[in-house]
């Protein structure tokens, strides 16, 4: 009840104060997690990254930047949790306001332009609070940074010790001449570097990519090619899109940015598939994109996704999300007569 209340109040006040508000809750402990406490079944199990995820539920990056709340994020039902993303420098943003709630469509519009505190305190934010469980942390350029891949090669550096991914974001809309890193050239010199720099550190940490959802058919090609070659451990499908589908009615919708939730579910899942199409089992996808029930959860997996995030539903549905998503897959399990999660992998691309 008193949580209803709250989400209700959350719900109206502005989107960034909201935000910060159930970071507090969650670090504080406010909710009542013995409440959420998660019960996943077998069947959900994946066996990705040299690991074993519970639930394929994860938390996208964007909503903890700062590595605040991950350790709560598990107990409410996701099977991992991927902080940042955090940049070399600390850096303030775009200016404000710069998130939209488009509600009437269950999106958001958000031009943060990575506001983070940085790669130190962030580490010994982590270094602090250990994490419980499955562990992610996307890494991104500062706005001002003279060389992107420097930036990369330096949060590589500093994180690739403490957690159980790092995701390489070369995505967001948000970030001046981010996405120029799609080009053919560009990805291949950054993802040399990377992997030489993993080289020279003795690291073995899996790398993802997280890719955008605004890319040609012909771009999904020469990325695939260079993943494949460059043996990218992961690619994250997708970040935020710039399009703006005509069905969209919030008055929101021609704010600049990037916009997640329900109005990107189609056009994630289409990227899933190309990818899938060619990456087939030699390389995992985590698809995210208007996950927000079972249902959509499934058919992100029978896209091509063999893991999944989300992000705006946890706004407009509450924290009770991941849960509810893992007991509604179970159900749907059985009733499509799938054995398991990993059996229905892909199942739409075939
Ligand atoms: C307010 C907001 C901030 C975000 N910040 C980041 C970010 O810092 N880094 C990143 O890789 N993705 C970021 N994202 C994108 C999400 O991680 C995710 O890819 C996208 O929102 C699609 O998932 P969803 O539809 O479940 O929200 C952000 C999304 C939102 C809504």
């Amino acid at each position: 009840m008193i949580y209803q209340i709250i989400n209700t109040l959350l719900k109206k006040a502005d989107p960034e104060l909201a935000h910060s508000l159930a970071i507090k809750f969650l670090k504080n402990n406010f909710l009542p997690l013995q409440l959420f406490t998660s019960k996943t079944s077998k069947k959900l199990e994946m066996n990705l990254l040299g690991k074993t995820f519970n639930s394929p539920v994860g938390l996208a990056a964007g909503f903890d930047k700062n590595a605040e709340i991950y350790n709560s994020i598990y107990k409410l039902g996701f099977g991992f949790a991927e902080i940042g993303t955090v940049t070399p420098l600390p850096q303030s943003g775009n200016p404000k306001p710069r998130v939209f709630r488009l509600s009437e469509d269950k999106g958001i519009i958000n031009r943060l332009g990575f506001p983070s505190e940085g790669m130190v305190k962030v580490k010994e934010t982590i270094q602090q609070n250990k994490p419980t469980g499955i562990f992610g942390i996307n890494i991104g350029p500062n706005k001002e940074s003279i060389s992107k891949i420097e930036d990369y090669l330096q949060c590589l550096e500093y994180f690739c010790d403490c957690c159980d991914y790092i995701c390489i974001n070369i995505s967001s809309p948000n970030t001046p001449n981010l996405r120029d890193l799609h080009e053919k050239n560009k990805i291949e010199e950054l993802l040399t570097s990377i992997k030489l720099k993993q080289k020279t550190l003795n690291n073995k940490t899996p790398i993802l990519l997280k890719i955008s959802p605004d890319i040609s058919d012909a771009n999904i090609s020469e990325l695939s090619a260079i993943i494949l070659q460059q043996k990218i451990d992961g690619v994250v499908l997708t970040n935020t899109t710039i399009t703006r589908n005509k069905d969209i009615i919030s008055l929101n919708k021609n704010e600049v940015g990037g916009l997640s939730g329900k109005p990107l579910f189609d056009v994630s899942n289409e990227i899933i598939k190309k990818f899938y199409s060619i990456l087939k089992n030699q390389v995992p996808i985590i698809g995210a994109g208007g996950v927000t029930d079972g249902q959509t959860a499934l058919a992100k997996i029978k896209s091509g996704a063999s893991l999944l995030q989300l992000y705006t539903s946890f706004v407009y549905e509450g924290p009770y999300i991941a849960n509810k998503i893992n007991g509604e897959l179970e159900d749907l399990l059985q009733s499509e007569g799938y054995e398991t999660l990993k059996d229905a992998v892909g199942k739409d691309c075939i």
